[in-house]
């Protein structure tokens, strides 16, 4: 099994994740953390902990950053929906986060497993960035990042930023020169692996976890005729199936001011940095196969 923590802000698409990560056999969730992002840091909370209370699970979650490092904080309610995850009625008697911050939960966890474990933020990184200043020692004990977030083409907030990174820019800077392995899932291959109108229409029919994930997931704003982006869900394809996703490592840095603010830059001809490598950077994927383990990984699950 592959052991991760999933640092998130649920958000439709992190749901979405959550879910995949909650249910697969192979991978083992040991912690789910929170942070500000497409809606406020209680909000993804407490829609964190209606996934969790969904599936009866018991992995427990901690609440993290309420805002950036520097920047200050703007959501996306206008994508997310006021709640963060609209369209369906989850129970109301949900568990109790920990009561200690994601940060310090963090720590616990990473530091408690004698083998490495393996980041996955699918939010900005504001919490990692805070954990890596307040316990360094932490960063020998992870294999590696798998991050969504950050784009070699077009961003989504800006011409050049992608949300998560364009909203703790700062944050993401201190990740990506860590010194830690990153996977940056970004956006020139989660605008690619959309869910088909075909695909949403089974994953309604399979059980009530696949109608949950459908109502909530055409209340996402990220829609087009082709498909709904659901950009969380491939750092966890990425880690079942690494090899329907096609990488190239460089080096990755990240813009901090100005109109480019947030913008992940990648040194693609090794000009600037020598040909060190910081990233493996997600440039193409097989999106059909994307669809076929989506619906085959709801319609496994017992609930
Ligand atoms: C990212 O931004 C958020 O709105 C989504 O949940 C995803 O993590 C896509 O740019
Ligand atoms: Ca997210």
């Amino acid at each position: 099994t592959i052991k991760i923590i999933m640092d998130t802000d649920p958000g439709i698409d992190d749901a979405a994740a959550l879910t995949m990560a909650i249910n697969d056999p192979q991978i083992d969730l040991k912690l789910i953390t929170t942070v500000a992002g497409n809606v406020t840091v209680d909000k993804t909370t407490k829609n964190a902990l209606k996934i969790v209370r969904f599936f009866n699970s018991d992995i427990p979650v901690a609440a993290g950053a309420e805002q950036p490092l520097i920047k200050p904080f703007e959501d996306a309610a206008r994508i997310h929906g006021e709640s963060g995850m609209p369209g369906y009625d989850f129970p109301e008697d949900l568990p109790k986060p920990l009561n200690k911050t994601a940060v310090e939960a963090l720590h616990d966890e990473i530091m408690a497993n004698d083998e490495k474990i393996t980041l996955v933020p699918t939010g900005s990184y504001t919490n990692i960035a805070l954990l890596f200043s307040e316990y360094p020692e932490v960063k020998d004990h992870i294999e590696r990042i798998v991050a969504m977030g950050g784009t070699l083409g077009y961003g989504n907030m800006t011409s050049a930023a992608e949300f998560n990174v364009f909203t703790d820019p700062h944050a993401a800077n201190i990740v990506y020169n860590a010194g830690i392995p990153i996977v940056m899932v970004g956006l020139d291959i989660t605008m690619k692996a959309l869910l088909t109108p075909a695909s949403l229409e089974k994953l309604e029919q399979l059980n009530e976890t696949g109608k949950m994930l459908h109502d909530i997931i055409i209340h996402d704003g990220d829609q087009s005729d082709a498909g709904s982006a659901v950009h969380d869900v491939n750092t966890i394809f990425y880690l079942l199936h690494p090899e329907a996703i096609k990488t190239e490592d460089m080096w990755v840095d990240v813009v901090t001011d100005g109109p480019a603010m947030g913008e992940t830059v990648g040194d693609i001809r090794g000009a600037y940095h020598d040909g060190k490598i910081n990233t493996s950077v997600c440039v193409d994927i097989d999106d059909e196969a994307f669809n076929k383990w989506f619906l085959d990984e709801v319609s496994k699950i017992n609930q």
